[in-house]
């Protein structure tokens, strides 16, 4: 795809889960990259990323492989080996896309991956696909405003720990809970409870098939919540 005698990196995003959602570019790039990487958490055989992308690959022609990490505690050293791994087919002229569900800057595993390739082989040409984010496909699910004129957004990673929630609801005018655990959904649902909230959405694995929103953590139970779940929050202010 380039004349640079090495391959490029390319971080393709792949969006929130509808393959309809994938951009022009991210389907010509995929289409024209002879390998595509495909991060797996270990332990599972569930990749979104992978199985949006999986009808715009074809194996025939293209090298399919698969990079294992620990969903939300690789060591530093699982992403150099990964990087590693992919600069040999750079080095070798051939274009490398690395899938990332969503966006591949906001919170996805390519960013490790592209920092690592930046710093060890500075001469690779690297170029980012944006994706359509999660956030924004939830908010798009559910039918609901996230932020207008002056408001505030703040996105939180629940699962490295929400104990400033109420802060948080406090300086801003919506929250976005990703990564949702149990912990997460029961601290929401007791501010919902205590009637903290004035708005409390859930929305799991939105766009696909096993898309759900809900306007109330009344109507979530635990096992409703996986790993593709989010919430958006916003807290009681004067008058609402
Ligand atoms: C590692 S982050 C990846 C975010 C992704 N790069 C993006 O741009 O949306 C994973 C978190 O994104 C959220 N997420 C990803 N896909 C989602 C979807 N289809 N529906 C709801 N939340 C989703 C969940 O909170 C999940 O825990």
């Amino acid at each position: 795809m380039t004349n640079n005698p090495l391959g490029c990196l390319y971080g393709v995003g792949v969006g929130p889960g509808d393959p309809e959602l994938l951009t022009l570019k991210a389907v010509r790039v995929l289409k024209a990259s002879p390998v595509v990487f495909t991060p797996q958490a270990v332990g599972s055989k569930d990749s979104l990323a992978l199985t949006v992308a999986r009808s715009y690959i074809d194996e025939s022609r293209q090298r399919l492989i698969y990079a294992s990490f620990i969903m939300g505690g690789s060591s530093d050293s699982v992403w150099s080996e990964a990087a590693e791994r992919i600069a040999r087919y750079l080095l070798d002229g051939e274009d490398v896309a690395f899938l990332t569900q969503g966006d591949p800057l906001l919170y996805g595993s390519f960013m490790y991956v592209m920092t690592k390739i930046q710093a060890a082989h500075p001469q690779i040409p690297i170029e980012v696909v944006p994706g359509v984010t999660s956030i924004t496909a939830s908010a798009s699910r559910a039918k609901i405003p996230l932020v207008s004129h002056g408001e505030r957004l703040a996105v939180l990673p629940a699962m490295y720990g929400i104990d400033d929630l109420r802060d948080v609801l406090a300086r801003n005018d919506t929250v976005i809970l990703m990564k949702v655990n149990r912990r997460a959904l029961a601290a929401a649902s007791k501010l919902e409870a205590d009637g903290e909230l004035s708005r409390c959405v859930f929305v799991r694995r939105a766009t696909t098939p096993r898309e759900q929103v809900a306007f109330s953590l009344r109507d979530i139970a635990p096992e409703d919540a996986d790993y593709f779940s989010m919430l958006i929050l916003s807290g009681k202010k004067d008058g609402t």
